[in-house]
């Protein structure tokens, strides 16, 4: 009989995909997708532990699952109760301290051991761990795809991170930075692009680090990889996240020049703009570093806009080094932003610092910072009325008759089109701005007005 598998998935975009595999690997063993955990045989929470209350909203959740746990075992039946990603790597045994009705607790790098994993737990009766980082790469084992991955797809070509900032788990929850060849990122893309995907995001918890085998030998940067990508047939824009300011090298702006496909787009988080801050980060760059980073992308391609993250209150900043963050934020004119209070994660050592903020600063500031990101992004989204933009619908609006795309900027926008025109790009004059969404109405190709 069919098993109904479901998974909740926190955190970053990496985790969606994560999320898409595991539910590949577990397909073989009879697992189909369940609306809900009530109808579940098997729930997997996949995790973040970015900041605390990621972690905590996982604990929380596994409250919730105990009595559906019960009433399964009840029933006479067992519901699987999974933790993956993030916390499970930090928090292991904590865990299975914590909550001793979950069964498995695997980390980011152990997806392709899950039907292993779930013989045992079906077998025992306490909980096992595997938080290990192996030494065969789970790419090289998870089977491909059995999903439409959907008209806006997400492709993972790197994982972890050298980097230590000082705030950050991800080099310890993810482990040392890993590139896929590239050969075999072309592969699933390809694959991709055959299920329906017209745009591919490329990802990685430092995605312009990236370094893969190429297919002559040696290596490939991403920028050289994006115009593989780009000469993929059927691909129609490609996107990468997340990026960091010390890897924005000259052939991944080149790219951003010579590449039409290449979304006029970047994530760039730059967290702070007090130089004071980043060191203490260890960042690796200045705010002038930024700023120049974002001149040459803006020389090789002038449209493009930017978004990035934000952290206030780490430890020892002063309303002088806040204000560098607001300064900042004002030279540049972001399009969109993640701000974010520092929050202190064990094991890190900004954790250890001494001079931490007091909350009640943290959320001043991050009020503040926030109005201000937020007046720029309404800017940004008013300045895009009547222009023409090109729009790639993706799904059913809320009205009929609607369909809602994404701009080349990531806004959403609304239109009306007819539901034959899912997956395809479409030229829209932009004619209404909301704080996080476009209204458009479609443009024939004779009404298009130059961009
Ligand atoms: N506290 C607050 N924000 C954090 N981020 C990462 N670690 C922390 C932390 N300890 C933010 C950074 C990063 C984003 C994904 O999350 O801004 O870019
Ligand atoms: Fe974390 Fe990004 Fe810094 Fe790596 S570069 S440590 S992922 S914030």
């Amino acid at each position: 009989m069919a098993k109904k598998l479901f998974i909740k998935t926190y955190g970053c975009q990496m985790n969606v995909y994560d999320s898409a595999r595991m539910a590949d690997v577990l397909a073989p063993l009879g697992y189909a997708p369940a609306d809900s955990a009530r109808e579940a045989d098997m729930v997997i929470l996949n995790t973040c532990h970015i900041r605390e209350k990621a972690a905590e909203k996982v604990f929380s959740e596994l409250g919730r699952l105990k009595p559906l746990k019960d009433a399964a075992r009840r029933r006479g039946g067992r519901m699987i109760l999974a933790v993956a990603g993030c916390v499970a790597q930090a928090e292991g045994a904590e865990i299975l301290a914590r909550a001793p009705h979950v069964d498995i607790v695997l980390g980011p790098q152990t997806y392709h051991r899950l039907p292993e994993l779930v013989a045992t737990a079906t077998r025992r009766a306490g909980g096992v761990l595997d938080t290990d980082f192996p030494v065969e790469s789970k790419f090289d084992h998870l089977p491909d795809a059995s999903a439409p991955p959907g008209v806006a797809s997400f492709l993972t070509i790197q994982e972890g991170c050298d980097k230590f900032c000082t705030f950050c788990v991800v080099p310890y929850t993810r482990g040392g930075e890993f590139s896929r060849p590239a050969a075999a990122v072309l592969a699933e893309a390809r694959g991709q692009i055959a299920a329906g995907a017209r745009e591919i995001t490329l990802l990685g918890q430092n995605v312009n680090a990236y370094h893969g085998a190429a297919p002559g030998g040696g290596e490939w940067g991403l920028g050289r990889l994006i115009r593989a990508l780009a000469a993929v047939p059927g691909i129609a824009r490609i996107r990468y996240t997340t990026s960091h300011p010390r890897d924005v090298d000259d052939e991944l702006v080149e790219a951003h020049r010579d590449v039409p496909a290449l979304m006029p787009f970047l994530h760039l988080p730059v967290q702070s703009g007090s130089d004071r801050i980043l060191a203490a980060m260890n960042r690796r760059h200045g705010a002038a570093d930024y700023l120049r980073n974002l001149e040459r992308l803006r020389r090789a391609r002038p449209e493009i806009a930017f978004s990035s993250d934000f952290i206030v209150g780490y430890p020892g900043e002063s309303e002088r080094d806040f204000e560098a963050t607001l300064a900042l934020v004002r030279e540049v004119g972001f399009a969109q932003s993640f701000s974010f209070k520092y929050s202190p994660r064990p094991g890190t050592p900004a954790a250890a610092e001494t001079d931490q903020v007091a909350d009640a600063v943290k959320s001043e500031r991050l009020a503040r910072l926030q109005a201000l990101l937020e007046a720029q992004q309404q800017a940004f989204n008013r300045s895009q009325v009547g222009r023409s933009l090109e729009v790639l619908l993706e799904r059913p609006g809320r009205h009929p008759g609607q369909l809602v795309g994404r701009s080349p900027y990531l806004q959403p926008v609304h239109m009306l089109a007819p539901a034959h025109l899912m997956g395809e790009l479409v030229a829209a004059r932009i004619v209404g701005a909301e704080p996080n969404s476009l209204a458009g109405e479609r443009l024939e190709e004779a009404e298009r007005i130059p961009a």
